[in-house]
């Protein structure tokens, strides 16, 4: 099968989707498909117009590849691809868009408030921030409602604090979020093919880990997580719910809180288009069930397939 491998692009996650690119481009060689990367550009309709792949394999991530604008152009090319369609993909890429859903569908997470730019700009919203703080609590997390890898994020320990985080997070996105801190812990649910993966638990050092995520070694996690029958329950089940209000297919990863405290959980955000690097937590959490990194990129592909769009 020809196979095209979508990766880099300009986003600011570029270099983390050339690791997956590259490791998916290796496996699928493997697996003995004609492969052919590809570094998404300003020739990316022509060239898979020319190359016309049986099947493109998105391993991008960030703008571009995780918002749905990709997808949307492979819809149009007629070519099938993997993960999720362009809606589901830019509801999950738009944390604000995603609570939102996901409150439609009564599945929690983690108190919120969200403020645009033109807010601050136009209607005095930075008046707001004291009865926001009040609501939510300190400390709070601001950050960027679309960008990923902590980018952006900030932890606010009194409101003093918020205007420079507001600042920062407003320079990747102009919508941030104000959300509850809650002080938990980190679990990450695989959904493949309508099934949980064994749930990883993530020891995130600081609340900037982008530079030790994806490093081997730095950061730490334990797959299958360490928890009790009923929490564990309970987290694949919600997890499977969040991927479906959402209306992700194929796979995505679901990224859950356990309050240490109340041990309640809630959905923090559901990644459409997953890392498949080797320090990532899907095939992480793939090989916990004993399928390989080859078996899950043809599984994938295969599923890719299933969904093939109507216009080919
Ligand atoms: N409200 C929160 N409470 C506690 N920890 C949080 C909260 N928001 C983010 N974090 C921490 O920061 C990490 C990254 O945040 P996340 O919302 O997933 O953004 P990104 O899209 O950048 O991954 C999370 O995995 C978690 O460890
Ligand atoms: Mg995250």
């Amino acid at each position: 099968m020809r196979v095209a491998v979508l990766q880099g692009g300009r986003s600011l996650e570029r270099q983390v989707s050339l690791q997956s690119g590259q490791r998916v481009e290796e496996s699928l060689r493997r697996l003995g498909h004609e492969v052919h990367g590809v570094d998404i550009d300003h020739a990316f309709v022509r060239s898979l117009g020319e190359l016309r792949p049986d099947v493109a394999f998105v391993a991008l991530h960030g703008e571009d590849g995780e918002d749905g604008t990709v997808q949307e152009l492979l819809e149009v090319l007629g070519i099938p691809y993997t993960g999720s369609a362009p809606a589901a993909c830019e509801r999950c890429w738009d944390k604000v868009v995603a609570k939102r859903t996901l409150a439609d569908a009564g599945i929690a997470t983690p108190d919120a408030v969200s403020v645009s730019e033109s807010a601050f700009k136009q209607l005095g919203a930075a008046d707001a921030l004291g009865l926001v703080g009040e609501r939510i609590g300190f400390p709070l997390v601001v950050k960027p409602s679309r960008q990923g890898s902590a980018l952006g994020l900030r932890m606010v320990q009194s409101a003093g604090e918020a205007p420079a985080a507001l600042v920062a997070a407003l320079s990747y996105d102009d919508r941030v979020l104000l959300e509850r801190f809650v002080d938990g812990r980190d679990l990450s649910v695989s959904v493949l093919g309508g099934e949980t993966l064994p749930i990883v638990e993530v020891q995130p050092g600081d609340l900037d880990p982008y530079s030790a995520r994806y490093t081997i070694g730095q950061s730490t996690f334990t797959c299958p997580a360490d928890l009790d029958a009923a929490t564990l329950a309970a987290a694949e089940s919600l997890a499977l719910r969040a991927f479906e209000a959402l209306g992700c297919r194929g796979f995505a990863r679901v990224d859950l809180l356990v309050d240490r405290t109340t041990g309640d959980l809630t959905v923090l955000e559901v990644d459409a288009v997953p890392g498949l690097t080797h320090t990532s937590y899907l095939p992480v959490a793939a090989e916990a069930a004993g399928i390989g990194f080859d078996a899950l990129v043809e599984r994938l592909v295969g599923l890719a397939l299933q969904q093939a769009p109507t216009a080919a």
